[in-house]
């Protein structure tokens, strides 16, 4: 149900972002207003391919339901990564995102052969929370002023998944 992103995917996702504005608001961090067009997706796909990002659609059928992320891909002695993901508010509660973390977490451990994925959420997004620990995710502790999200600096939880 995940598959990389691609250039032509620029427009369904600027368009889903864009149904999605009220939705995500709460959680993310403030959006310039190129990020919700085709332009402004693609230049974000180029950064994040430049950045050794690894940037999945969330396939519901043929459409893009969400996306889930790899990103902070540490070598050495860590072997570890930090994964964010969302779906469209209108396909929330089908299991869509528990699936999609459970093939990234499988990747991670498999085609990057790391040892450790990393998650973090808001203190009040039990829904998150409950896909991570759906996950096998423990919880590591509360991380105080980790993210700037709509304009404030906001307290996480933070998860990890171990590889068996
Ligand atoms: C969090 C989010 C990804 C969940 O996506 P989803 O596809 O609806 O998740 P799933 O259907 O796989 O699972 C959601 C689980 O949370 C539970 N849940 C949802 N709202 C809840 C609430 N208010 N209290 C307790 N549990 C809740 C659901 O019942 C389900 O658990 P269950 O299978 O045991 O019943 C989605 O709501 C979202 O994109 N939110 C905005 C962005 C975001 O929070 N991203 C994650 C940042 S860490």
């Amino acid at each position: 149900m995940i598959r990389p992103v691609r250039p032509e995917d620029a427009e369904e996702l600027a368009a889903l972002y864009a149904a999605n504005r009220d939705f995500l608001r709460p959680f993310e961090p403030v959006r310039p207003p190129e990020f919700f067009t085709a332009e402004g997706q693609l230049a974000r796909l180029e950064r994040q391919l430049a950045d050794d990002t690894h940037p999945f659609a969330i396939l519901d059928g043929e459409s893009i339901a969400g996306t889930i992320n790899v990103f902070h891909i540490v070598r050495e002695a860590l072997q570890g990564c930090t994964i964010g993901y969302w779906i469209d508010g209108r396909r929330n509660g089908r299991g869509l995102a528990t699936g999609a973390v459970g093939e990234v977490v499988s990747y991670a451990f498999g085609a990057l052969g790391l040892h450790r994925v990393e998650a973090a959420t808001l203190v009040d997004n039990v829904a998150s929370q409950r896909v991570l620990e759906k996950n096998g995710f423990d919880r590591i502790g509360l991380a105080r002023s980790f993210l700037r999200i709509a304009g404030d600096w906001r307290d996480f939880y933070l998860f990890q998944r171990i590889a068996d």
